[in-house]
């Protein structure tokens, strides 16, 4: 109370009387103006409050000094275990990442030895001087299903590896003696559609507490009203009494600026029973407040100080910010006021070469690379993230769409169905939303991804389920909407999703059946594109469907392929504006990932979808995003690479990434002429367009007339009366033709179309040209047209339909007869948001894109023909590291020609050598395919680049020395600095 007095005297300050306490105790409030003058002579800032705050609490990090083995382990439990054989490791740790990988298995969770059982022990000293105090170990993640063992006692044990859990251990520790913590786990149960990891794979640490204390995630800041001028901002703290006997407790929570100046103190006293707890509500109004925005994320501080007399028991800080948004079914998100279209991309939670092992740096970096791109919200896909992902996300300026589960089956973490999803549900929701409610980034919780529905799917939604996980998020948050993503469309003709307060859909527009049933909720593109590329890689001629893949299981980098379900990054850009309501797009991914290897799943060991791959290498498709999303910043980007030895002569196109409006091309100084987005080139004529069609039947009622599919009008078609096989669609050219291309385009997905293309010159003598049969295949979506390289003489075309899948009609949106080759119409909108020269001839030298916008000049980009390789270039991330064992710096390795160009195309095998307080903490380099290990002191480039990571050692500082070979280029050499 000693704060608020001195405040009081102030005259700027207000002091208001409040009841606050929902056991009726009164107290008072204080709210400053926040005017820095006035705070100042009150408090040197946090700092200084600090100082004057003993901690009665110790939270010590716990991950160093573990020893750790893989298989079953009899007897580790015991303290008295040998296990001098054990290899020692520090947390975070991954077991499976050092790999070997196994090529017999199919990529879709890495090809990596996450499956099995480990075991990991630590020793630790507690001082007698603790005896009266709790002990805890807070786990941040564990793959998977961990059993804690103190001292040989079993102290607790958790399911799901992606959730946080906390281990009261008092009961089992000695005071003044050595202590034994051993952890098993067993990630042979654990359902998975992508790599795990395994062991301990974040943070440990070990809190020390006296017996009154905040309970753990006990505090909950809201800030129910907010507006320009005032917020109020609610405290409620739950404190825990491991006494046998009553405590009178006093609890003053403190609020600081974004500045660290205390603004308001309040102090409250209550009564704690016994081997119980209390729950205080504290209720501040302040003036002013700082807006956490995307724009700007300004964090505000809550300090809890519980007491029991004069005597200082424990202490805790909980940040949090002062904001509003809502989702709105008609105009998206708002945030503060303003309508923010969400750039968002999903994350999957592995670094690449470093596993699952979580670092702080590793995550800030891929934030700081995803913002570069333009992204202002991240999708946690599927599980809840390590805490430290939302305190970027808090400090730098992201909203989150923070989720619980992939699936409710075994994806989940059950085993069979146990125990029950009611059961394991809540209990997962609620150290989630305890955990991460405070989080002013988070503005969304999402009970699950792509579950099925009952009773098709026995694990899956029902209006019930849905309900009940919804209402335990409600139960520890009601403050923020609950969503769920939703992958079948036919879900909205069912209530199951009537009580979310939004949905997520997945890819193909999925959203518009629910989006008639439900206009009144709020909807999120919670995972767009899926477009695939290789870094680096490029094949020609263009792919002219979005699943025409390369033959060497690499995918094109001229970002037209994508998987079958899905698009390229044009057709969502496209789907966004037209569809203003929702709230925005989650890129699928930002960030490649191990495992999920589409569409080479046996082949390869991680994903094509990142828009930077494995090792945080931008693609070229991180341009596009930026160029799209960064209006106001200038991109300019040429693609592809510019060494094509063996296609001189011939064509290679070109395509330029840009927030201009336009740009010009020249190939060594001479120009290949401007182009401007949103202008289509030329495509030849179609010898069908506009000519006497004729059908075996037409569906009148809907107007679904035979001239519909050569009325060059994509969004009109041609259907039959009925949905039987046997029908039929001709046209007359009304000449004889040399046609050399072909190209249907359905209603529906190609692959429910059985066909024959027959032609004739004088109508009575047919010729069977093209016989293709309907498929299963892709099991979800794939393209809508079909392409036929012919090379016929023909008046007459015809197309019959000998097969349809159940539930399609013999239809037909549009048909081209072409004398060549014709881009696939599902490219059209590409030319909206790239430029693309398709007809460049491949001379090497130097290719040069200056761009405008609005008439003036914003930039330009060279892309050179690379001579031989000459030397290594490393380009270190940072060159300034904190010798905290746990910081990172990411070192680019590149080969370079004499003249410094990169040589796009080498391989060469980088050895390095590593002198001073550094060690290797992985190497990668973006090939999706490669089975070389993860941890090892060399690399093979893959297209020019690789990558190095290296860690720092735990209060070792000096100086870092990194030499890269490699044979027949001279040694590099980049130093950097270790500080304490
Ligand atoms: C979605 C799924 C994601 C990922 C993605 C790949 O349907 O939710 O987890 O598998 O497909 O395109």
């Amino acid at each position: 109370m000693q704060e608020c007095v001195k405040t009081k005297s102030i005259t700027r300050l207000i002091v208001l009387l409040l009841i606050v306490c929902q056991y009726g105790v009164y107290s008072r409030v204080v709210f400053g103006a926040g005017t820095s003058s006035i705070v100042e002579s009150k408090s040197a800032g946090l700092s200084r409050q600090q100082s004057l705050v003993p901690s009665a609490r110790q939270v010590l990090n716990f991950n160093r000094g573990w020893k750790f083995a893989r298989g079953s382990q009899p007897g580790a439990e015991m303290p008295e275990f040998d296990d001098s054989a054990w290899h020692a490791v520090h947390v975070p740790h991954d077991w499976a990442i050092s790999g070997p990988f196994n090529p017999g298995e199919n990529g879709y969770a890495g090809k990596l030895p996450w499956k099995g059982v480990g075991w990991y022990r630590k020793r630790f000293e507690l001082d007698n001087t603790d005896s009266n105090r709790r002990v805890y170990f807070d786990f941040d993640g564990v793959m998977a299903f961990p059993k804690v063992y103190i001292n040989g006692q079993l102290a607790g044990r958790w399911d799901y590896g992606y959730m946080s859990f906390r281990v009261d251990a008092t009961e089992y520790v000695n005071f003044g003696r050595t202590n034994v913590i051993a952890v098993s786990v067993d990630t042979r149960q654990q359902g998975t559609r992508w790599y795990p990891g395994a062991g301990i794979y974040r943070k440990v640490t070990m809190t020390l507490c006296e017996p009154v204390h905040v309970a753990h995630w006990g505090t909950f800041v809201t800030t129910p009203e907010v507006s320009d001028s005032s917020a109020t901002v609610r405290v409620r703290s739950n404190i825990e009494n491991h006494l046998d006997s009553d405590s009178q407790i006093s609890v003053e929570v403190m609020l600081l600026d974004p500045n660290g100046r205390t603004i308001a103190t309040i102090k409250q006293d209550n009564t704690a029973p016994p081997s119980g707890s209390c729950e205080l509500l504290q209720s501040f109004v302040i003036a002013n407040p700082q807006r956490w925005d995307i724009a700007g994320p300004k964090l505000y501080t809550a300090r809890t100080i519980v007491s029991i007399g004069d005597k200082v028991v424990d202490s805790e800080i909980t940040h949090f910010g002062i904001r509003t948004f809502r989702f709105t079914a008609d105009d998206g998100f708002y945030l503060n006021g303003r309508r923010i279209q969400l750039y968002g991309v999903n994350l999957h939670h592995d670094h690449g070469p470093l596993g699952a092992a979580f670092y702080t740096r590793a995550m800030e970096r891929q934030l700081e690379i995803m913002r570069d791109m333009g992204v202002n919200a991240i999708r946690t896909s599927h599980n809840p993230p390590s805490p430290e992902l939302l305190d970027l996300c808090d400090r730098m300026g992201f909203v989150v769409w923070d989720e619980c589960f992939d699936k409710w089956d075994d994806k989940a973490g059950r085993i069979r169905g146990e125990p029950p999803l009611e059961e394991y549900g809540e209990k997962q929701i609620r150290n989630l939303v305890l955990r991460d409610r405070n989080h002013p980034c988070v503005v969304i919780w999402s009970i699950g991804n792509e579950i099925g529905n009952q009773p098709y799917d026995k694990e899956g939604k029902s209006p019930e389920r849905v309900k009940y996980m919804g209402d335990f998020v409600r139960k520890y948050d009601p403050t923020r909407p609950v969503a769920i993503s939703c992958h079948i469309p036919g879900t909205a003709d069912q209530p199951i999703l009537d009580s979310l307060d939004l949905t997520g859909w997945n890819y193909a527009r999925r959203y518009f059946r629910y989006r008639q049933r439900y206009p009144n909720k709020p909807i999120i593109y919670s995972e767009s594109a899926s477009t695939l590329s290789t870094r680096g890689f490029y094949e020609l001629p263009l792919p002219n469907e979005k699943t025409q893949f390369s033959a060497q299981l690499q995918v094109d980098s001229y970002d037209l392929n994508s998987a079958a379900w899905s698009d390229i990054p044009d057709v969502e850009f496209q789907l966004m504006e037209d569809d203003g309501f929702v709230a925005g797009e989650f890129v699928w991914t930002g960030f490649d990932y191990i495992g999920e290897p589409t569409p080479f799943a046996n082949e390869a060991r991680s994903s094509y979808f990142g828009v930077v791959d494995l090792c945080g290498i931008p693609k070229d498709r991180f341009y596009l995003y930026r160029s799209y999303w960064r209006p106001d910043a200038t991109t300019v980007h040429i693609l592809p690479h510019w060494n094509w030895p063996e296609r001189v002569g011939k064509n290679v196109p070109v395509f330029v990434y840009t927030n201009g409006d336009s740009a010009e091309l020249f190939l060594n100084g001479k120009s290949l002429g401007r182009r401007v987005k949103g202008q289509l080139p030329e495509k030849p004529v179609n010898f069908a367009q506009g000519k006497p069609a004729s059908a075996g039947s037409v569906e009148l009622n809907n107007s679904h007339v035979t001239e519909n599919a050569n009325d060059a009008d994509r969004s009109t078609r041609w259907c039959a009366a009925s949905k039987d096989t046997g029908q039929w669609w001709q046209v007359d050219l009304g000449e004889t033709r040399s046609v050399r291309y072909l190209a249907i385009e359905f209603e529906k997905e190609a692959k429910s179309y059985g066909y024959e293309i027959k032609i004739s010159t004088d109508e009575s003598n047919w010729q069977t040209i093209v016989t293709k049969s309907t498929s299963r295949y892709p099991r979800w979506g794939g393209p809508n047209q079909t392409f036929h390289d012919v090379d016929i003489q023909a008046r007459y075309v015809r197309i019959e339909f000998t097969e349809l899948r159940e539930g399609t009609w013999a239809s037909i949106r549009e048909l081209g007869v072409y004398p060549e080759k014709v881009e696939s119409s599902y490219y059209e909108v590409t030319y909206k948001y790239r430029l693309r020269w398709n007809d460049v001839v491949y001379e090497p030298g130097e290719l040069r894109a200056v761009a405008y916008k609005n008439g003036s000049r914003i930039g330009q980009a060279v892309m050179r023909t690379s001579g031989k390789s000459a030397a290594i270039r490393l380009t270190p991330d940072r060159k300034e590291l904190n010798a905290t064992g746990e910081d990172l710096c990411y070192i680019l390795v590149e080969a370079v020609d004499n003249k410094g160009t990169l040589c796009s195309l080498a391989n060469n095998l980088i050895r390095f050598h590593i002198e001073g307080p550094a060690e290797m903490a992985g190497v990668g380099n973006g090939n999706p395919l490669s089975l070389e290990p993860f941890q090892a002191d060399s690399r093979k480039l893959f297209y020019g680049k690789a990558m190095l990571i290296l860690r720092t050692q735990e209060k070792r500082s000096g100086q870092v020395r990194v030499t890269a070979e490699s044979d027949g280029l001279p040694d590099v050499r980049v130093t950097l600095k270790c500080s304490r």
